[in-house]
């Protein structure tokens, strides 16, 4: 059954460059967006840039430039990125594009109009990295920012608030009712704390902010930026399509990937937001930790730093797609290092799936002209191994546990080394009275090797068409074991993840 599936990342700040960690949780949204349209789900999946609030204006200051310079030039960066990456984005949304300030405007007018905010005076803590207000039970030992680890700015100041408090008794009955609303569920628990912990009303503009959209209802205040990008997730649906309004057709998001930064403004803003404007609130959302890239275990031809560039560069997006979900349980912190990668596209990569690849597309050659033996049966002892992956597969996506999908199917592909080992198709071929057993156990290795090649098409996605199209695959859908019958004319192939030279 088809079903549609809207997916969204967060939108970058484009104070800074991209990095790897902003790349995570793009490529953490492109894996579940392809997974879903080899599914034949409906899909759409959003990523795009944050560009107004504090974080750009003093950015843009330090450098002597207007933010609207700086935004546009460091948007394109982040925009750019989604290629290299392999990225499948189907818009980019900008929040300094006019098409998004009139549709937040509307929005944010209906939640005036609606009775959710009020005027009041705000005093507290304010962090200018996160852009946040801290409640007291976020201030760190002498009032700094747990996050940033720098000072933070007492403020007082005339504010409009968004009245959060009135939305505790619909919160804690939305996590009731839909347990799932935020995975993992340790991430659930925390946001559940938050929201009994007592709410508190949240400041909704700032007089003293400039880069910031105007409140419609009191232009002489700015927007605090927080309102403006979680409504991206809305207003990209009503002009990613010219002519087209997606609304109806995507909303409510069904899944929105973060890390865990920015719990608060998704787990508990972002739905009384939606309530107050009238619209339904997201689906799921789902929370990852940190990478963490300080390790300085020197790796012999990487150097020290993982540059996701100069990796794609030499080894290709999938590599770093792979090595990044693999390595790092999906949901937790994790080291991510130059030695780590090149012992995984060592092992894993190149060992473990290039080469089967390699030997089983061989020995067809070798022993049967290139053609896949037909009229043969599923081998029952990989059957036993094979049955029920692709539904714990689905089950783990569904679940956005990504690194346990993955090993899903790496299980899968180290049992094919194994079959390979344990049938020695080079004995086989020396026995002429048994030519049947030999089709019989290439039909099953080309199987095996298409079936998981399939499951990987979201991991490896470069890699699995280009093997699928050696293989004489059309679809590039899930298929089980023995779905398909052999007769297709195969080629030897190069190595899939060449070794990795050592620079002199
Ligand atoms: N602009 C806000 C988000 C608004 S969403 C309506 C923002 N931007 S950000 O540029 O700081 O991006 C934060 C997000 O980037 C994290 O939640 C995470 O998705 C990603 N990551 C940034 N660094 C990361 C790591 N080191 N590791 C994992 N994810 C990282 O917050």
């Amino acid at each position: 059954m088809s079903e549609r599936f809207y997916t969204t990342t967060p939108i970058y700040y484009v104070n800074a460059e991209p990095h790897l960690g902003h790349a995570y949780s793009t490529l953490a949204a492109d894996i579940l967006a392809r997974h879903h349209r080899q599914r034949g789900d409906d899909v759409f999946f959003l990523t795009g840039t944050d560009e107004h609030g504090e974080p750009i204006e003093n950015a843009a200051a330090k450098e002597g430039i207007s933010p609207e310079e700086l935004v546009d030039r460091n948007a394109a960066k982040f925009e750019a990125l989604m290629p290299i990456i392999d990225a499948t984005n189907d818009f980019f949304i900008r929040t300094s594009d006019p098409r998004h300030e009139a549709k937040v405007a509307e929005i944010m007018q209906r939640v005036y109009d609606n009775g959710w905010v009020r005027k009041g005076a705000y005093e507290g803590w304010y962090c200018p990295r996160c852009a946040d207000f801290k409640t007291e039970r976020e201030v760190a030992e002498g009032n700094t920012c747990p996050i940033h680890e720098i000072a933070l700015d007492w403020v007082e100041e005339e504010n409009w608030f968004f009245e959060l408090s009135r939305f505790q008794e619909r919160l804690e009955a939305l996590y009731e009712e839909q347990p799932d609303f935020v995975v993992p569920d340790f991430r659930r628990n925390e946001a559940v704390a938050f929201i009994k912990g007592g709410l508190e009303d949240v400041s909704l503009s700032r007089p003293t902010l400039k880069w910031g959209l105007p409140l419609p209802w009191d232009p002489d205040q700015r927007m605090y930026v927080w309102f403006d990008a979680l409504l991206n997730y809305v207003t990209a649906l009503t002009f990613a399509r010219e002519g087209e309004d997606l609304t109806e057709r995507f909303w409510p998001a069904d899944l929105h990937v973060m890390a865990k930064d920015i719990l608060k403004f998704h787990a508990v803003i972002w739905p009384a937001l939606c309530m107050a404007a009238g619209l339904q609130p997201p689906r799921r959302m789902v929370i990852h930790g940190y990478l963490l890239m300080g390790e300085k275990k020197m790796s012999k031809s990487l150097g020290n730093v993982l540059d996701p560039f100069e990796v794609i560069e030499r080894f290709g997006a999938d590599a770093l797609r792979f090595y990044l979900f693999r390595e790092v349980s999906f949901g937790q912190d994790g080291s991510i290092s130059t030695a780590g990668f090149e012992a995984r596209y060592e092992t894993e990569l190149a060992n473990d799936y290039g080469n089967l690849a390699s030997r089983v597309l061989a020995m067809v050659a070798r022993y049967r002209d290139g053609v896949v033996p037909v009229e043969c049966r599923v081998d029952a002892v990989l059957a036993e191994d094979f049955e029920g992956a692709l539904d714990r597969l689905r089950d783990l996506i569904d679940r956005a546990e990504l690194s346990q999908a993955l090993e899903v199917i790496w299980t899968l592909v180290r049992r094919l080394n194994r079959y390979v080992e344990e049938t020695a198709p080079w004995v086989l071929a020396k026995d002429e009275a048994d030519p049947q057993r030999l089709d019989e156990v290439l039909y099953n290795l080309v199987e095996g090797l298409r079936v998981v090649t399939l499951m990987l098409v979201p991991f490896l996605p470069a890699t699995a068409d280009s093997l699928l199209g050696t293989l004489g695959e059309e679809g590039r859908g899930l298929a089980e074991l023995g779905s398909r019958g052999g007769g297709q004319t195969v080629e030897k192939i190069q190595p899939l993840f060449p070794k990795i030279e050592t620079p002199a």
